[in-house]
């Protein structure tokens, strides 16, 4: 089972301007509209590659309505905890000319504390559920199959930044695997909560290892990472030139069997938004982590969907042709 959880959900609205200029009255060429938040940018994704996915969270007022719909739409099934106030909007400028992305981020409205209580209890009856009627979910020897909760994402006003690391331990408690995509303080905190997989790019997870400013390369952050939270898996992404992942799983025997690689995409082209390829990689990765997949395969996979989600405008879009195509060119050193 794969839950995805968005306290931050928003709805996405990408808009191509071909020579924007700042100052002055410019005109959309072309605009497209989704359901986003990372969480929910992550159950598209997951279930475009054929899973099946629970996004749950929070939406509020029309503009969750819309998300909701949006998801139930793509085949999501949907578990939002409603809001008293109007889930928030975020916009992308991409401009082809310049080739520069602009984006417009609102923070969302504040969380009630009974919400954040409600979103606890739901969450915890989707894995309790889930846990009492599941038998041997895992695969033997694979040990990041099974059921996830992924956690993916800015806190809104009203969450405290431990908010994170309470649900890495709900997720334990109840035989999942916890997955951490997050900046700032939420991230701190969630990673000393010891989720399962953490995966970030490379500025935040610089931020959390407290070396912001200074030239670190990829596979040296998420070694970082994954010393510093004791995960099995942390993956630190940088943009086009791919992502580092450093493993270390407990293997049945009590060995423990270590990953560290880099892994590059091929070229794509043309780069429309590059928008969500975190969330399309993190998809790609859970989904096929889930399944018992070998981790060097499934980050394979990952970094075909972050390649994929450049081609498409709306963030966190992929289309599976692109991604079985793209996978042929990802190398691994
Ligand atoms: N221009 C690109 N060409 C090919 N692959 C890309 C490109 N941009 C991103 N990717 C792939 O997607 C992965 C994730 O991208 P990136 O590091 O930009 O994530 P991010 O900063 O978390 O993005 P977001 O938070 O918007 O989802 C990269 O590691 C890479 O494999
Ligand atoms: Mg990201």
């Amino acid at each position: 089972m794969l839950i995805t959880v968005s306290v931050n959900s928003s709805l996405d609205t990408a808009y191509i301007v071909p020579g924007l200029i700042v100052g002055e009255t410019n005109r959309v060429k072309e605009k497209a509209t989704v359901p986003g938040g990372k969480g929910n940018n992550v159950a598209r994704v997951l279930r475009e590659l054929g899973y099946h996915v629970v996004a749950s969270g929070f939406a509020g007022g029309s503009r969750g309505a819309i998300i909701h719909r949006g998801l139930e739409e793509l085949g999501v099934t949907t578990e939002f905890v409603w809001t008293a106030e109007e889930s928030r909007t975020c916009l992308a400028v991409i401009d082809p000319v310049s080739e520069a992305l602009t984006q417009v981020l609102e923070p969302g409205a504040p969380i009630a504390s009974g919400e954040l209580l409600r979103l606890k209890q739901k969450l915890g009856g989707l894995m309790g559920e889930y846990a009492a009627g599941a038998v041997g979910t895992g695969v033997p020897d694979a040990p990041l199959s099974g059921p996830y909760l992924i956690l993916a994402g800015s806190l809104p006003p009203g969450v405290p930044p431990g908010f994170y690391a309470e649900l890495v331990h709900s997720a334990r408690s109840h035989g999942f695997h916890a997955t951490l995509d997050a900046s700032g303080e939420a991230l701190r905190h969630g990673l000393s909560a010891r989720p399962a997989v953490v995966k970030v790019n490379a500025t935040e997870a610089a931020e959390a290892l407290g070396t912001s400013g200074r030239r670190v390369d990829p596979l040296s952050l998420a070694e970082g990472l994954q010393a510093a939270s004791g995960c099995l898996l942390a993956v630190v992404t940088a943009g086009r030139e791919g992502a580092a992942a450093v493993g270390r799983l407990e293997r049945a025997d009590g060995d423990p069997s270590l990953i560290s690689c880099f892994i590059k995409p091929p070229a794509v082209s043309p780069v429309v938004s590059t928008v969500g390829s975190g969330d399309a990689f993190l998809a790609g990765l859970v989904g096929e982590l889930s399944t018992g997949r070998d981790v060097i395969e499934a980050l394979k996979t990952a970094t075909a969907c972050g390649a994929a989600n450049a081609l498409t405008l709306t963030a966190a879009t992929i289309r599976k042709s692109d991604v079985a195509r793209l996978r042929e060119g990802v190398r691994v050193a």
